[in-house]
């Protein structure tokens, strides 16, 4: 930081990797394994079911194949439409597209920064809704699923960001006829790249199942049922997932505690908005606050400062592949300009959270002025 010119660049994320993974992978090494998925693969696979309560799980490449061929599994095919949020991660959308279908963007609650299902039109081809608990929250997912049930639309949830998190007692992914978990360095699990579905529908298990491995009739049979493809996962990154798997306890605290702090180091700060958290619930992957002095003069003063933050996804409406105006999408246009995700990393201490808390205030007490 600027004040102590020998410390290091705090990035806003970076991935919470121990001896224990190391040890793993190296004792996997010298077992003689393929490196390719097999046994740790199911093991890792189970372990997810356990953990989150569903019967199956299917591990792939990424959090996005993961939403594809959860869509696939699902029957979603062109000339359907998916109710879509309009703030998330571009992979939601982009896998609807993936799998033909057309997205219907639609507008976010201003308290969670979910779907708001008081705002989806349906259109008379639409089949399916996708749910994204963005940064581990959810609200309402009772009245989300009773809505789906009542209008016959298949709902898958997104929880790229939300293994761990939970809505009233329940696991975020298990509410839906499927959902999808991401692996990617940001998030409370990592394997470098990789996701899940999750489901308690044998048909979608074992539909994802064989779309993955190229649509075998069984795995290692060379006879095809369908267009098929290649998104297998290691047991390379298996035997790390299940290593992390065993130690989120403290995975989850320390994202829980980061959050905490921040809240209690800058909620009395005029121009930080923290959106209301259940920590009891809520495991967020990122700090995330809501500016009311300008986003990028904070985000550069803070790198002076040594400190990596990063804006929010911009909303869906105004990226080019879905561009359209911002009418009827008042939340995400007024909030996603203010959103800055802090430095979040597992394993930051109390000290480095208030530190960098001292230069949020610093850099914006000066901006407010
Ligand atoms: C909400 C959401 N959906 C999907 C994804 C895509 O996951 P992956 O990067 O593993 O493909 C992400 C990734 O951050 C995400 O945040």
């Amino acid at each position: 930081m600027k004040d102590h010119p020998l410390q290091k660049f705090i990035p806003q994320v970076e991935p919470y990797i121990t001896d224990a993974e190391r040890k793993k992978v190296d004792e996997y090494m010298r077992s003689g394994g393929w490196l390719t998925e097999h046994e740790k693969t199911r093991e890792f696979e189970r372990s997810i079911a356990e953990f989150v309560g569903s019967k199956y799980a299917v591990v792939v490449t990424s959090g996005t194949v993961a939403l594809y061929l959860a869509l696939l599994a699902c029957g979603m095919k062109s000339g359907q439409s998916v109710v879509v949020p309009d703030y998330t991660m571009i992979a939601t959308p982009n896998s609807v597209k993936w799998a033909g279908a057309d997205v219907i963007l639609t507008d976010v609650q201003r308290q969670t920064l979910c779907l708001d299902l008081s705002e989806v039109k349906l259109k008379p081809n639409t089949r399916a809704l996708m749910y994204v608990s963005m940064n581990g929250r959810a609200d309402k997912l009772n009245e989300v699923v009773e809505f789906c049930h009542a209008k016959g639309l298949t709902l898958i949830e997104d929880a790229a960001q939300s293994l761990a998190s939970k809505w009233r007692g329940k696991y975020l992914g298990t509410f839906g006829d499927a959902g999808v978990y991401s692996f990617t360095p940001h998030k409370i699990i990592t394997t470098g790249q990789g996701g899940a579905v999750v489901t308690n529908d044998k048909e979608i298990y074992e539909k994802v199942s064989s779309l993955k491995d190229f649509s075998r009739v069984t795995p290692g049979v060379d006879t095809h049922t369908g267009m098929g493809f290649n998104f297998k996962f290691t047991d390379l990154q298996a035997v790390i997932g299940l290593e992390q798997l065993r130690k989120i306890n403290f995975r989850m605290k320390s994202r829980r505690d980061i959050y905490r702090w921040y809240r209690e180091e800058l909620s009395d700060v005029r121009s930080v908005e923290f959106l209301e958290t259940d920590l009891e619930e809520v495991i967020p992957w990122f700090a995330d606050v809501l500016l009311s002095v300008p986003r990028e003069a904070v985000a550069s003063s803070l790198k002076e400062h040594g400190i990596g933050s990063r804006p929010f996804y911009p909303p869906i409406h105004t990226q080019i592949p879905y561009a359209q105006s911002d009418s009827g999408f008042s939340v995400t246009t007024e909030v996603c300009p203010r959103g800055l995700w802090l430095p979040s990393s597992i394993g930051l201490s109390h000290g480095q959270v208030v530190n960098i808390s001292r230069s949020i205030k610093r850099v914006i007490r000066k901006l407010e002025h």
